[in-house]
């Protein structure tokens, strides 16, 4: 068995980075490609899931963390600042604590799952919640990186994205060559942009092929399917509740080069695909994540995915980030005596 040693290490000569930069890792990446039956069988595709809930803070956003954080260290920063629906956050202050630099994460007060607020906070970094959307909390963060000593770790910050598309470089190592479709959500759009640069690259390096590229908006937060700017985006998938994405024209771009789309789910499709992960594929994810399965299934029954081909669905986020929405939708627990015959009865168990 060979260590994964993170994706600055394993990719060292397709990223950004010099024998001096101090690499600031958790080992992120690596993360697993895992054959979907149940959503095979059901679109007659061979589906594939990208778990980046593996990572060490539970999305991809550790990818490109390691490299924003790696290079703020080296060109000296002592502090950090990121704007966020919670994940970003989350790893911005996971890394930060590591490097040892101070952090500062901007969030939509309310607006963040209770996991993602969880992990800001245990790792210490400073948490401000301002009365406004994702959007209002990206632009004060552009703005205070711009005016005093604090490095901006949003994926508009290149090397978060270059980091990012080492996810591509992943997919094609498992799969011997790029799939005929990818799906994943989009937010800010800077991940559906990571992957397909990681895809070009790939292509140019091994010939491995190039992957359509479908991204899914939800319906209430969809800017770039309306083309024009969601002044207040409102979905349950609060982590893809933006209504200004900062990699807007990038990800246009990338849809059209790559003869993909990008289009909306509802809310509805959005939870309907978050539990048929977890009842049928065992896969336990956040509700933005599940907008790349549901995308699948309405690119699949509009005929814009056909039978037969390869796809990979990125699902982005863990779902202990966000147990709400795993709770409400459950049978409730059933609480019983501490006995065998009580277990039995609830559990509807006969002798043979
Ligand atoms: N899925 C999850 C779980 C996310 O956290 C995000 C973005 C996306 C998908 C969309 O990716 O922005 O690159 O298009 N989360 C950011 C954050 C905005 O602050 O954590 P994107």
């Amino acid at each position: 068995r060979r260590v994964w040693r993170g994706v600055i290490e394993e990719y060292r000569d397709r990223l950004p980075v010099s024998p001096d930069t101090p690499v600031v890792s958790l080992r992120e990446g690596g993360t697993p490609l895992l054959p979907a039956a149940h959503l095979s069988d059901l679109t007659g595709c061979d589906v594939h899931l990208k778990i980046e809930g593996a990572n060490p803070t539970g999305s991809f956003k550790d990818r490109g963390m390691t490299m924003a954080i790696s290079r703020a260290v080296e060109a000296g920063s002592q502090a950090v600042i990121c704007a966020s629906t919670g994940n970003t956050s989350a790893s911005a202050a996971a890394y930060a604590a590591r490097a040892g630099l101070t952090c500062a994460v901007l969030v939509p007060n309310g607006k963040i799952a209770l996991g993602k607020l969880a992990q800001a906070l245990v790792h210490g970094a400073r948490l401000l919640q301002l009365d406004g959307s994702f959007d209002d909390c990206l632009r004060v963060a552009r703005e205070l990186a711009d005016t005093f000593p604090v490095t901006l770790v949003n994926s508009v910050n290149p090397f978060r994205l270059e980091g990012q598309k080492t996810a591509s470089f992943e997919i094609v190592e498992d799969l011997g060559s790029a799939p005929d479709v990818h799906c994943l959500p989009v937010g800010n759009a800077g991940n559906i942009t990571a992957y397909w640069r990681g895809y070009v690259e790939e292509d140019a390096r091994s010939g491995a092929g190039r992957p359509r590229m479908h991204g899914f908006q939800a319906a209430g937060a969809a800017p770039i399917v309306r083309g024009s700017v969601v002044d207040r985006p409102q979905t349950i998938a609060t982590a893809i509740r933006i209504g200004n994405p900062a990699s807007w024209d990038l990800a246009v771009r990338a849809r059209d080069d790559s003869g993909g789309g990008i289009d909306a789910v509802t809310d509805r499709q959005i939870l309907a695909a978050y539990r048929l992960l977890a009842h049928r594929e065992g896969v336990f994810v956040e509700p933005s994540s599940a907008a790349s399965v549901a995308g699948l299934l309405q690119a699949r029954a509009a005929g814009r995915v056909e039978a037969g081909e390869r796809v990979v669905c990125t699902v982005t986020g863990n779902g202990l980030k966000d147990p709400e929405w795993a709770i409400s939708g459950a049978a409730r627990p059933v609480t019983i005596p501490a006995t065998v015959a009580a277990a039995a009865t609830a559990l509807d168990l006969h002798g043979s």
